[in-house]
């Protein structure tokens, strides 16, 4: 089963308009003009128009946003609804993130409910999930994840699966250096694949794509991507810039 490697870029909370646009034309120079790769870019929402306009000519990379409310609209200080993101151009929004998970308290529910809006308004999730260190030590990875699965999935439509991404992030490789060993990783996504053919069955669990996402790298982008169930990344820090960024695209089509 061939899947086409996404790649996506989650800036999290840097980088501005100016800084944004600054990326992308360093980042188009090095990329050329073409790529095997799908390659996503998730600025902050202020971000987001500017780099739309910068990528107006680009067939190459595609937008998302690091988050989104469920609700189209009303009395929600400081929130984004999916209509607004659509207005800009969005293709993709990641949801349940596990900084939006930890800091600000979102549970499957709500990133469920995220995840329905999406697929009702046509824009394409990007679903994280992943244990912390104290479930892993705690042999808790597999019910961790079939929860999260389980419970985040919920009542989706199966069509919509398809175009669905899921992310994969153990939140003790996240920021810290410390990247799954590809093992981990093929282990995790075998079984996340699992769950979701059990769900939704084997057509979609073999086309799905699961990105791998916690200190993703130049140096261990090939080896990681070398594993069959490992279909792209979800990169922080190392998407800041556009040098490395680019050599992570490159290092993924093995
Ligand atoms: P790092 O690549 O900085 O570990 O961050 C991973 C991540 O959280 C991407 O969403």
């Amino acid at each position: 089963m061939s899947r086409k490697p996404i790649i996506a870029a989650n800036w999290k909370m840097h980088k501005g308009p100016a800084e944004a646009v600054e990326f992308i034309e360093e980042f188009d120079n090095l990329i050329g003009g073409s790529s095997l790769v799908d390659i996503v870019l998730a600025p902050t929402f202020v971000s987001l128009p500017a780099v739309r306009d910068a990528l107006v000519n680009s067939e190459l990379i595609q937008v998302a946003s690091q988050n989104c409310h469920f609700e189209e609209k009303g009395a929600f200080t400081g929130e984004i609804s999916i209509g607004m993101l659509q207005e800009i151009g969005v293709d993709y929004v990641i949801i349940g993130h596990s900084e939006r998970r930890a800091i600000f308290g979102e549970d499957d529910r709500l990133i469920n409910a995220k995840a329905k809006s999406l697929h009702a308004a046509g824009v394409k999730p990007i679903i994280c999930i992943g244990e912390t260190l104290e479930e892993r030590d705690a042999n808790q990875v597999e019910n961790v994840l079939r929860r999260q699965l389980k419970e985040g999935l919920m009542e989706l439509d199966g069509e919509k699966m398809f175009e669905t991404v899921i992310a994969y992030e153990p939140v003790w490789a996240i920021g810290t250096g410390r990247t799954a060993t590809p093992g981990q990783a093929q282990e995790a996504h075998a079984f996340t694949r699992k769950v979701i053919g059990e769900i939704f069955g084997e057509d979609i669990s073999a086309k799905i794509r699961i990105q791998y996402g916690g200190s993703v790298k130049p140096a261990n982008t090939a080896e990681l991507m070398s594993q069959p169930d490992v279909d792209g990344a979800l990169v922080g820090g190392a998407s800041l810039d556009p040098g490395s960024f680019s050599e992570i695209c490159k290092n993924s089509t093995v």
